[in-house]
């Protein structure tokens, strides 16, 4: 988009990253299906090659589908640049990976999602590269964190499952100060209700499979940086050598979902709130964890840094392990899935499925329960939804 005033958000989402008219004045972009590209001669290559000509090698450096986007991602994140990856968890062991050195350590907050809990704890490990796991809604537990081999601080917020809030913008400074890189996994919120760059954070990754991919059929991910010599660097040294790359299919499926991310959004939200209230005055329910609840911890700071308070609940049902289960079994619109961010409600309980690799005993310790159950509120009519938990509480007899 040109001019100097940047266009709202829905605006962006449609028309953001395109610079020229597409191929034969077509309305949508062509899926470039192919793995390399023909140069014109030795000096063309040899130019390509420099990058001092913008043209395409082979797609698992580059291609027109894959940079659209790319750029669209940028600009829906207030970035300068952005690289497209096979998967979510392909932009964020890169992205650790490439900010990490061994003997240097990593604070990530203590929930997180369950790959990225192995990649942090597991993966690194084994190349000397060290981990701390800290409260992040503690700032003093930050603090007192902190030493000289603290390169990296990583996190999620809202956090996957507990939906943590984490105060961007104090973390951020924190580590400015210390000479500390941040990397968000904004996922949960999707670029439409926070844009971390713009508190301070100096690069954010997504799981493109969930919101911005929004139909259940796409697995992709993407890191957004203001710094595009950092995107050049992950790109060319991490994405395109470990080899995550994403198909120019994907990234068309992906550039179709964007346009009516904030449309989605909007009714994701509206649907969780219904939910979430539903849920907070039950009688069978514990515990709600949404941030749009203005009892839950984080409440008042997601009001500062989000836009809007997502689509993601998680709850305790009273009657332990056993009655989540009933619980889950006896629904019948909302389907029993990993993932979220689709069309269709999906529930599922972490500590069996998603977080399956976090130590049973320390479950407490990061926030987690067997019985906990979380669920990604779809855009179905929310009567529905409501209708669908109600007859499924009724099942369980305490
Ligand atoms: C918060 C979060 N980050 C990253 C991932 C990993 O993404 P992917 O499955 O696209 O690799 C997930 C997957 O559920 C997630 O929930």
């Amino acid at each position: 988009m040109g001019g100097k005033k940047m266009a709202r958000f829905d605006t962006r989402a449609i028309h953001g990253g395109q610079k020229d008219k597409h191929p034969s004045n077509a309305l949508n972009p062509p899926i470039f299906q192919t793995s390399t590209f023909v140069f014109d001669s030795i000096e063309h290559a040899n130019k390509v090659m420099s990058f001092e000509s913008d043209d395409y090698v082979y797609t698992r450096g580059n291609n027109p589908t894959l940079r659209l986007f790319e750029d669209k991602m940028a600009v829906l994140e207030q970035g300068v640049a952005a690289v497209a990856f096979a998967s979510g968890m392909a932009a964020i062991s890169s992205t650790i990976f490439s900010l990490l050195k061994p003997d240097e350590t990593v604070i990530v907050h203590k929930t997180l999602y369950g790959s990225s809990y192995s990649v942090v704890t597991e993966l690194l490990p084994r190349y000397n590269m060290k981990y701390k796991i800290v409260d992040l809604t503690d700032l003093k537990s930050l603090q007192e964190s902190i030493d000289e081999n603290v390169k990296l601080i990583f996190f999620e917020t809202p956090s996957n499952p507990d939906l943590s809030i984490i105060d961007i913008k104090a973390v951020s400074k924190i580590a400015k100060e210390n000479g500390i890189k941040v990397v968000v996994d904004n996922t949960f919120a999707s670029p439409y209700f926070q844009n971390p760059l713009t508190l301070g954070v100096d690069v954010v990754v997504h799981s493109a499979t969930k919101y911005i991919c929004g139909h259940g059929d796409v697995v992709g991910g993407v890191a957004i940086s203001k710094d595009e010599d950092y995107i050049m660097s992950l790109k060319f040294n991490y994405m395109c050598e470990f080899g995550g790359v994403m198909s120019p299919f994907n990234a068309w499926l992906l550039l179709r979902g964007l346009k009516t991310l904030g449309v989605r959004m909007r009714q994701h939200e509206k649907n969780a709130k219904e939910v979430a209230n539903f849920l907070n005055n039950h009688d069978k329910i514990l515990s709600v964890m949404y941030p749009g609840l203005p009892g839950f911890k984080g409440h008042f700071i997601a009001k500062e840094q989000m836009t809007g308070f997502g689509a993601m609940i998680s709850f305790e049902v009273k009657g332990g392990l056993e009655a989540a289960s009933k619980f889950v079994d006896s629904l019948k619109l909302a389907q029993i899935a990993v993932s979220l961010g689709d069309c269709e409600t999906l529930v599922q309980l972490p500590a069996a499925i998603t977080h399956r690799g976090y130590p049973r005993e320390r479950l407490a310790e990061f926030g987690l329960t067997e019985s906990m159950v979380r669920i990604s509120v779809g855009l179905e009519d929310y009567r529905d939804i409501i209708e669908d938990l109600e007859q499924a509480l009724d099942s369980i007899d305490n």
